[in-house]
């Protein structure tokens, strides 16, 4: 698979990483730990070396997971992991005080089994703590050699700028996807000004995007898009002309609807590279095949007017988890 850089201290990933999160956290029960551990090799044996964790999938049990799997070739892969919530539980609130940042690196290095922390993310810009507070603590840990890069996640324009002049960004992970296109009004331009790259979260739109989901799905009773307003009954009966969009593209491609919305994420910017999650090995591999499509400007074109006459409903967050994004 081929790799790109993320940000301009040289951090290189495979282009299309593993989102971990679903093995423990957010899409209802976790998956068998033999499983999960078998996935994460399997996508390392097919080119991946970028997998995506955080400390509030399941207070360290996601990393647990994570450190474990890939244990045998720790050395080979970029591990991602994100601070930021109080007690790691993202149903609490912000936390990105400088001792308990301090105190999360140690944690996820534990659980990790690991001496450094490839790159670590601020989950959510926290109001309480200026900036330059949570810069100048990764400054420090760096230092120390217990961090290599940073990020952000679903900050604004303004956070990312104030956080880069301390300490270069290596990259901002942010919900992308043809589902979701916000970032390409100021973010992107702003990535791209800054040498910052970007890690869209969610690419498959929480798995709307690939056509295996529609408004008859009945979700977990602990799956998270059962309080996501853009995945309601009626909501995603009227997104479903998106998918049809794709599964339009992906006839002509020879591909999956999945697939071409990969390539499309990859196809915008050579600073980006997605992080598609699934629990599933033969998803994985077909979500690995994006990466051998390549949709032409003429496809880029005609995918761009189709979405041009397709307006989505539904916010993609419910009102108090919105107000953590975009500060
Ligand atoms: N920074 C943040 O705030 C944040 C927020 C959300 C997520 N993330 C990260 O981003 C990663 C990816 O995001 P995500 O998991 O929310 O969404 P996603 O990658 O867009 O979609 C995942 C969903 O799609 C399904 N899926 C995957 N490939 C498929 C395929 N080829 N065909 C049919 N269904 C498929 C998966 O189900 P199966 O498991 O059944 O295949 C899963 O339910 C996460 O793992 C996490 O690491 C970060």
């Amino acid at each position: 698979m081929k790799t790109r850089i993320l940000g301009n201290q040289g951090l290189e990933v495979s282009e299309l990483g593993l989102g971990c999160m679903g093995l423990t956290f957010g899409y209802g029960p976790a998956t068998d730990e033999k499983e999960a551990v078998n996935l994460i090799r399997n996508a390392y044996d097919s080119g991946i070396t970028f997998f995506d964790t955080a400390e509030a999938y399941s207070q360290g049990g996601n990393e647990s997971l994570v450190g474990k799997a890939v244990q045998p070739f720790r050395d080979k892969v970029v591990i991602a992991t994100k601070f930021g919530f109080q007690d790691g539980d993202a149903t609490k609130g912000l936390d990105s005080r400088p001792e308990r940042i301090r105190q999360v690196a140690e944690n996820s290095l534990r659980f990790l089994q690991t001496d450094y922390i490839d790159l670590f993310y601020q989950h959510r810009v926290d109001p309480n703590v200026p900036i330059e507070d949570v810069a100048g603590t990764i400054q420090d840990l760096i230092k120390e050699g217990k961090i290599r890069h940073w990020g952000l996640s679903e900050a604004g324009v303004e956070t990312i700028r104030k956080a880069h002049a301390i300490h270069p960004v290596a990259a901002l992970q942010s919900e992308y996807s043809l589902f979701y296109r916000e970032p390409e009004k100021e973010i992107i331009p702003a990535l791209e000004e800054l040498g910052i790259g970007f890690v869209p979260f969610s690419p498959l739109g929480k798995g709307f995007l690939t056509g295996s989901i529609n408004d008859q799905t009945k979700f977990d009773k602990d799956d998270f898009r059962n309080i996501v307003p853009r995945f309601s009954e009626e909501n995603r009966k009227a997104n479903q002309a998106l998918v049809d969009l794709l599964q339009d593209i992906a006839q002509i491609k020879e591909a999956t609807p999945a697939q071409i919305a990969l390539a499309w994420l990859l196809a915008q910017k050579p600073f980006i590279a997605p992080i598609p999650g699934t629990t599933k090995i033969h998803r994985l591999q077909e979500n690995i095949g994006a990466t051998n499509i390549e949709l032409t400007q003429e496809d880029l074109l005609q995918i761009e007017e189709m979405a041009s006459k397709i307006t989505i409903l539904g916010a993609r967050y419910p009102q108090h988890l919105q107000e953590r994004v975009g500060k």
